[in-house]
């Protein structure tokens, strides 16, 4: 039997107690399947004395991660600590400087500085492994890697922030108001030390930046990713989107633009309510590959959580124990192409929008000029009173010129057009409100 493959752990939060754990539990079954055993050598967290649910007897403590990633006595430096600078990019630059394999979660690392660090990796002749990055427990880096290396990958689009999907799915589910369900996101664990990652997009952003080049075989260029979060939903938006057939879902796409750019954005998007990513609820992840063989694929699994994500961390240490030999991006680093961004203008795709329109003769009559003009051709519309214009309602049918809802989806059409449509309603002042405008997904 071949010598032991010896890890060394940074960071003993959730996910790496959860490592330890499946590494003790599944033992035999793994050191038969790969001729060797896995042992947890060595490792370090910023509390020794936390108590952690699982065994660490037999490691080596290092207060120090970096001492650690360089440490002789390691084969691979698995990185659990998570930020994008600080302990743990040196600590993954040191390891793999000083020859270690490294595995890691980080997708933030990554996105910011994925490109340099395979570039160390190849240099020193290591493996730098990251299925835990996106989407938790959903196998899609090795997807993407092996079984689909034989296609070319036309659109990959998913659901990858689980606090999102949480928020909206209540939200549509208990008609309850965004903050109330953010806050018991937070409550639950689900959301990132700062909030406003998951909420604002970002945190999906550095997950499809890492998808975006293993698609499409470019650099990672999280900086060139459009991003919206989810803070602009409203009831109004949810209700409105049930009954026109959608479901709002903060979706990550990256696709091959017709000018030949990569359009990669990360917003609200509508998809239709009976389509498979429609059902896709709660914390649960998603992530969809169109492949010019294969046709379309959907993964769907827990994006985050203990267990999970330590499945996807060992996934990666099995690779390794098995010889690996994969470049962390595919092609070796002097092949990825640069990112060329496809601006959002260039967008072409069908829309829904909500507007606050001054009820008063000519108001609808100007609207549908303004989109008529810019080629925007629609194809529903659907006018609400207020509720101080319902009868009974206390103020009778309301007074004249008090704004109602109207909402419109477009046929396919472009963003620069939508846009200019939606500037110019604004500017003729039949709108109390901005319009809010959410891009619907062919699918
Ligand atoms: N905060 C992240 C999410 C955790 O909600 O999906 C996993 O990256």
């Amino acid at each position: 039997m071949t010598a032991p493959l010896k890890l060394g752990i940074a960071g003993l939060g959730t996910v790496g107690a959860g490592l330890v754990r499946l590494l003790t539990d599944n033992r035999e079954h793994l050191t038969i399947a790969l001729g060797r055993e896995i042992v947890v050598a060595a490792v370090s967290a910023r509390d020794r004395s936390k108590p952690r649910d699982c065994d660490l007897s037999k490691a080596v403590w290092f207060d120090d991660p970096v001492a650690l990633a360089m440490s002789p006595d390691i084969d691979i430096f698995v990185e659990l600590i998570g930020g994008d600078e600080g302990p743990a990019r040196v600590a993954v630059e040191a390891a793999l400087k000083a020859g270690r394999h490294v595995v890691t979660a980080n997708k933030a690392l990554l996105a910011r500085h994925g490109v340099a660090l395979a570039g160390l990796a190849e240099e020193s002749h290591c493996a730098l492994d990251f299925e835990a990055a996106v989407a938790g427990g959903i196998p899609i880096i090795k997807t993407l890697r092996e079984s689909l290396l034989g296609n070319r990958i036309e659109r990959i689009y998913g659901i990858l922030n689980g606090t999102c999907n949480f928020i909206l799915t209540k939200m549509q589910e208990e008609s309850r108001p965004f903050g109330e369900v953010l806050a018991e996101a937070q409550r639950l664990g689900y959301a990132e030390a700062d909030p406003t990652f998951d909420i604002g997009g970002f945190d999906a952003a550095h997950k499809l930046a890492i998808l975006t080049s293993l698609a499409f075989g470019t650099e990672v260029a999280f900086d060139e990713i459009h991003v919206e979060g989810i803070e602009k939903i409203t009831q109004a938006d949810i209700t409105a989107a049930d009954e026109l057939g959608y479901r709002i879902k903060l979706l990550g796409v990256a696709l091959r633009a017709p000018s030949g750019g990569i359009e990669a954005r990360v917003h609200p998007t509508m998809v239709p309510k009976h389509s498979a990513i429609a059902e896709v609820s709660g914390v649960t992840n998603c992530v969809a590959v169109d492949g010019d063989r294969v046709g379309t694929l959907l993964l769907v699994g827990p994006g985050a959580g203990s267990e999970a994500t330590a499945s996807a961390v060992a996934s990666d240490i099995i690779d390794i124990a098995r010889g690996g030999g994969v470049p962390p991006f595919i092609v070796p680093v002097a092949h990825l192409k640069p990112h060329r961004r496809a601006e959002i203008g260039e967008h072409q795709g069908a829309y829904y929008v909500r507007l606050s329109v001054y009820d008063k003769p000519g108001a609808m009559a100007a609207i549908a000029k303004r989109m008529g003009d810019r080629g925007v051709s629609l194809e529903s519309i659907v006018q609400r009173r207020t509720k101080s214009a319902l009868p009974g309602a206390s103020g009778g049918r309301g007074a004249p010129g008090a704004p109602a809802t109207v909402t419109l989806i477009t046929h396919e059409t472009t963003e620069e057009a939508i846009r200019g449509a939606l500037e110019a309603i604004e500017s003729d002042g039949n709108v109390s409100e901005k319009p809010q405008m959410i891009r619907i997904e062919a699918m």
